[in-house]
């Protein structure tokens, strides 16, 4: 079984992708992972509106991206709310089935100090919408550039071993829950 880490973001050096990076190293001991970063998604390729549009590089990314048996979402709170490119992946995703019945988790992560609660529960609504199964623990990285450091996790002991216990608590979800139907790209 393997999880996909999706570092929910296109920003070049993003707090994201070291929290993602550092959370792979937790779930290292306890399932196989992978890394996917929005920095890498062909956004070039939809420009214009290519809706329903057979796109070789988009394809090609949810492909490679959907095939596991969970998603963990790193997110970032951009203006009260989640990034913008990723609303377009997840429009670029087959639908209906692309999320249908799969296990997701998300961790959120801000400069200020709601630590990107907004994102978070926007993005379970439209997981909820897409029929993904949403672990419940979520995680909330507040005053992310002082309270997180990409060696050493957290600087709160309470909440490192909140993460700790999520990572491996998803892990088990995924164990649990995976009833993965096939994706038609
Ligand atoms: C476009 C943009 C909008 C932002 N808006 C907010 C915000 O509404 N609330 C907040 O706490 N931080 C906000 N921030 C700060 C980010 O949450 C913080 O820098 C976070 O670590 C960014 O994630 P990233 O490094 O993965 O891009 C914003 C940052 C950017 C680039």
């Amino acid at each position: 079984m393997k999880i996909h880490i999706l570092s929910a973001t296109d920003r070049p050096g993003s707090n994201a992708l070291k929290v993602a990076n550092y959370v792979s190293g937790l779930m290292n001991k306890e399932m196989d992972n992978e890394i996917f970063s929005l920095q890498d998604y062909p956004f070039q390729d939809v420009v214009g509106g290519r809706y329903g549009d057979d796109i070789e590089s988009v394809d090609e990314y949810n492909e490679r991206f959907l095939d596991a048996d969970g998603f963990l979402f790193v997110v970032p709170e951009y203006n009260g709310g989640f990034p913008g490119v990723l609303k377009l992946f997840i429009d670029y995703l087959p639908f209906p089935e692309a999320l249908e019945k799969v296990p997701v988790s998300i961790i959120g992560e801000a400069a200020g100090s709601f630590g990107a609660l907004r994102p978070v529960e926007q993005l379970q609504g439209i997981l909820g919408y897409r029929n993904a199964l949403i672990y419940p623990e979520r995680i909330f990285i507040a005053d992310v550039n002082n309270t997180f450091d990409e060696n050493d996790g957290l600087s709160s002991d309470f909440l490192q071993g909140l993460l700790e216990d999520t990572v491996k608590g998803f892990a088990e979800f995924v164990k649990l829950n995976s009833q993965r139907v096939s994706v038609n790209l």
